[in-house]
């Protein structure tokens, strides 16, 4: 049983029950040969409204036939095909029963796998290049002639497998791209990145030309279909839900509250951590507006009391994270009571989440930066099922979703804040003072980004407390105060962030009213360190 705990999206997986994948919608299967752009090919697909999952290449052919497949990508890989143990796509992926587009290292192992040669990489090939299409092929349909690609690969294909012919070649090599009769084609190019401007033309000429699918896949009829497996699934027991005042969260309990509306109780754990007018903001959006069964705890003074001293990073997750399972399950337990028992917990676990632990292919062993997840963990006397309506979604599908269900854009635009709170935005001990004085300034900076028009534009911003005092002067008087950082970054997800480029006149704005309206602060500093080699939050 493993548990985690993250503030977008309360991650307990306890008593988790395997998903259940049997699908009504067609589909397509991406093979993760363990490429970092796996997911990549996934989002894509989705953005053509067609729904698709990753599975690792040892899959069997009854969970992939499950998933109602009308075609297959083997997704790119680091390995060579002459790597011992290099992954090999699955029997079912290359014998004709549906069609198949092998990328980059999909498509060598397929040509390798069918019978053609792989040559081990003379020279890499990374970046920009042009692909030049030989007469027509379903897949470069409707293509520029020539294509700009983006190139990543050692290896190539240099002798096609029986049947195959070479649909592209570029000024460096000769097959680019195959194709046979039976609809089985490789591209040694990555029409998943943005560096491949007509990738996702090329994407549809596979999923809807060639595979035929409709497109299905769209946020109405996963909120209908979704509030009806829910309603089955739950019948008339009881549910709680942890909102965290995140998007997954608030989309997880808005879509189970609008399949058992008053089943539904949610618990909100104030953690004292949050950002200025936040707690009043989740109550008026659920309590009042959706009209759900909300407990809100104040458990501010609890948490700062575990917090009292503590300066290093690691022990104050571990302390929040600790202390936010005693108080959800307290809270729990009294719910259960009043309702006669609880048997489902709600839980906004994304696909992201799903992949990333349940490592769909080759699962690389990355080292603990931060331990955002795994802290602590629920008693076994406390069970209940898991309920992860959101687990076959990315991000924007959930987003997508959460407006579906009429959820305020406050709440669905949000950008990502951590579990923690402000409590690893403010460095060394954490204070009833010094959460005030990071909550003003954080409301500033939000204030001024949003009057910019950057909110929606920006991966997060906020305002970071130091440990710093510097002398200024203010008015005739010298001041010693705090030093506050700025941080915004642009990402597309958390795992690498750029610094933001904020117009001065913005920054100027934010350090000005920062100084001037809270005093304990007298310098305004902006980070200009990308991730890596640093971190998004500063602890
Ligand atoms: P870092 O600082 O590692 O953050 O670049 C990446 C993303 O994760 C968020 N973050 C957390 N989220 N619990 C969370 O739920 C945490 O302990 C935590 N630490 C960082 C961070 O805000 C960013 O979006």
């Amino acid at each position: 049983m493993t548990q985690t705990y993250c503030r977008d999206s309360y991650h307990y997986a306890v008593n988790s029950r395997a998903s259940s994948t049997t699908s009504e919608h067609e589909s397509i299967v991406i093979v993760d040969l363990g490429s970092q752009t796996a997911m990549l090919i996934a989002r894509r697909i989705r953005e053509l409204n067609v729904y698709c999952e990753l599975v690792p290449p040892t899959a069997d052919w009854e969970r992939v036939r499950a998933l109602n497949p009308r075609g297959v990508i083997l997704s790119g890989g680091p390995a060579s095909v002459h790597d011992d143990g290099a992954p090999r796509a699955p029997d079912w992926a290359l014998d004709g029963r549906m069609p198949v587009l092998g990328i980059c290292y999909g498509m060598q192992t397929m040509a390798n796998q069918l019978g053609g040669r792989v040559e081990g990489g003379r020279e890499r090939e990374f970046g920009a290049a042009h692909i030049y299409p030989r007469g027509d092929s379903a897949l470069l349909d409707n293509l520029p002639r020539p294509m700009p690609v983006w190139m990543s690969h050692g290896d190539r294909v240099d002798d096609l497998p029986d049947g195959f012919q070479a649909l592209a070649g570029t000024d460096s090599i000769p097959i680019a791209a195959m194709g046979d009769e039976q609809h089985r084609f490789g591209i040694q190019f990555h029409p998943e990145v943005v560096h491949t401007p007509h990738g996702l033309h090329l994407l549809s000429n596979f999923v809807f030309d060639i595979c035929e699918c409709s497109g299905d896949w769209d946020a109405a009829h996963f909120v209908t279909e979704t509030v009806a497996e829910i309603r089955e699934q739950v019948g008339g027991a009881h549910v709680i839900c942890g909102l965290s005042g995140g998007v997954d969260s608030a989309v997880a309990a808005a879509l189970v509250h609008r399949a058992v509306g008053g089943q539904l109780t949610c618990i909100y754990v104030d953690n004292g951590l949050m950002r200025l007018g936040e707690t009043e903001q989740v109550v008026d959006t659920f309590e009042r507006n959706m009209q759900m069964n909300l407990r809100a705890v104040d458990a501010g003074n609890q948490f700062l009391e575990e917090l009292a001293g503590v300066d290093d990073p690691e022990t104050k997750r571990k302390r929040i994270g600790e202390t936010f399972i005693a108080v959800f399950e307290e809270t729990a337990i009294d719910i259960a009571k009043d309702d006669h028992g609880v048997d489902y917990l709600v839980q906004g676990t994304t696909y992201p989440d799903v992949v990333e632990s349940a490592g769909s292919g080759h699962g690389s062993a990355t080292a603990m930066i931060k331990s955002h997840h795994n802290v602590g963990g629920l008693p076994d006397d406390l069970r209940f099922e898991l309920i992860e309506p959101l687990r076959h979604l990315f991000k924007d599908e959930v987003r997508e979703v959460g407006r579906e269900l009429g959820l305020p854009e406050e709440i669905v635009g949000r950008q990502p804040y951590p579990g923690p709170g402000l409590a690893i935005r403010i460095i060394g001990p954490v204070t009833h003072e010094k959460v005030r004085v990071l909550q003003l300034a954080d409301a500033v900076v939000m204030d001024e980004v949003r009057n910019a028009d950057l909110y929606d534009d920006l991966w997060q911003s906020f305002a970071i407390l130091t440990d710093t005092r510097t002398v200024g002067v203010q008015g005739d008087a010298r001041t010693y105060g705090w030093v506050c950082a700025i941080r915004a970054v642009t990402a597309d997800d958390a795992m690498t962030a750029d610094w933001a480029r904020i117009p001065y006149d913005v920054l100027g704005a934010i350090a000005n009213r920062i100084v001037n309206e809270i005093p304990e602060i007298n310098r305004v500093v902006y980070d200009i360190t990308s991730k890596p080699p640093g971190t998004i939050e500063w602890e």
